[in-house]
């Protein structure tokens, strides 16, 4: 049972707040929880409470913090550990479509909180509780090049990541930390800078995609793992952050393109260079675009769909009916609860759209993301690159848990 909550605010990687809930229960334990947040948005996305005032250039987070202790713990207290029935309970109190009366930030906090609570009262670890049957180690995509809204390198495309397949995943990481510092070895030797971005990626000032994408497939090589076997690369473009509204074009690095000209741009990647998959490749609103594309590259690479899709199952559900993308980010605060994040998770496999578990860019110590890939046999993972401790530490848990299945 519930006996008492109570939410603070903290600081994410960026330095800058956000929230963070322990619960106490009746068997005289505390569980911690925390929530991340982006900074390339989906418009359609559940909404993050924050202040707006002087303090902390408007993104302090008490009306949040005070809306779990005012409005949620009232509701909540004596209430059995059930994340289904908090996670209603929320909803409910909310009571709006993208939990903008109570903040997603302050929902998620809790309803993570709850879950974890609820995996010890069943004396199992998170990942161990949230497995039906199987229990599978993800394929890490980190993001060795970081552009766009998270860096000033310049670079018009979001995230360049590198995607070890071999075997198991001590050896992806392996893999993912010896082609990252061969890669900064390559970028410091042509004189680029090698200071990282928020996802813990270089962020060198290349002049263009294509020089990033050679840049990637030369460090494989060299760390002696062979590009479209052992190591894929993927690629998010957010291309929300780079589209104009007024002419309809994309840019990408020097050049203005329109929608057709960008599938032929990415088309002509996806044959020059090990690509598996590509995020967000048009602007949020553009599923004809994306649903041509789909058509075009969707038996070769994954097309996928994050500010498109937000992890809602309505937005993840006009997809499916227009066979746009093949692919979803699953990113828990965009939806605002456990529950519905696993409502979104199911659609999507069900309907055979590839899950990808994500972090955000602006991150905690918080390890969820990582039991939610194992426990739900979520084949993919988005966690950054092989730099800062709020990157690494997904890794490290994924590390802690695949030894533990070893063991089994
Ligand atoms: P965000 O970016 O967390 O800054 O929104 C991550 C992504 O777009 O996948
Ligand atoms: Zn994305």
């Amino acid at each position: 049972m519930i006996i008492d909550l109570i939410a603070r605010e903290i600081l994410d990687c960026r330095g800058n707040p956000t929230v963070e809930v322990e619960l106490f229960c009746d068997n005289n334990k505390s569980y911690i929880a925390s929530v991340p947040s982006g900074a390339s948005t989906g418009s359609r996305e559940a909404l993050e409470l924050r202040d707006g005032d002087e303090r902390y250039h408007g993104k302090g987070v008490l009306k949040a913090v005070k809306n779990v202790n005012e409005i949620i713990k009232p509701a909540i207290i004596n209430k059995k550990v059930n994340v289904l029935d908090i996670d209603n309970i929320m909803i409910k109190l909310d009571g709006t479509e993208n939990k903008s009366k109570l903040g997603a930030n302050a929902t998620l906090a809790v309803s993570l909180a709850v879950l974890k609570a609820a995996a010890d009262y069943d004396n199992k670890e998170l990942w161990k509780y949230l497995s039906t049957s199987k229990a599978t180690l993800p394929i890490p995509m980190m993001n060795v090049i970081n552009g766009g809204a998270h860096a000033d390198s310049g670079l018009a495309i979001q995230e360049f990541m590198i995607v070890p397949v071999v075997s198991k995943f001590k050896e992806r990481l392996r893999a993912g930390s010896e082609i990252f510092h061969t890669l900064k070895t390559l970028l410091k030797k042509d004189g680029y800078h090698v200071a990282v971005g928020d996802e813990g990626g270089f962020a060198p000032s290349l002049k263009s995609s294509d020089e990033a994408l050679r840049y990637i497939v030369k460090a494989i090589e060299q760390s002696g793992y062979v590009p479209g076997k052992d190591v894929f690369i993927a690629l998010d473009v957010a291309a929300s952050e780079v589209y104009n509204k007024d002419t309809n074009t994309y840019r990408i690095d020097s050049r203005l393109m329109t929608p057709r000209e960008l599938l032929k741009y990415y088309s002509e990647l996806v044959d020059k260079y090990p690509i598996i998959s590509i995020e967000d490749p048009f602007y949020e609103n553009d599923f004809d675009s994306f649903k041509i594309m789909t058509s075009v590259l969707g038996n070769k690479i994954m097309l996928v769909g994050d500010d498109f899709f937000v992890t809602n199952s309505k937005c993840l559900q006009k997809g499916i009916d227009m066979n746009a993308g093949n692919a979803i980010i699953i990113k828990a605060n965009q939806i605002g609860t456990v529950s519905e994040t696993i409502e979104t998770l199911i659609l999507a496999k069900k309907n055979n759209y590839i899950p990808i578990i994500s972090h955000r860019s602006g991150e905690t110590e918080d390890t969820f993301i990582s039991d939610f890939a194992v426990g739900l046999c979520i084949p993919y993972i988005k966690t950054g690159s092989l730099s800062r401790g709020e990157r690494i530490s997904k890794y490290n848990q994924l590390l802690r848990i695949e030894e533990k299945l070893e063991k089994l």
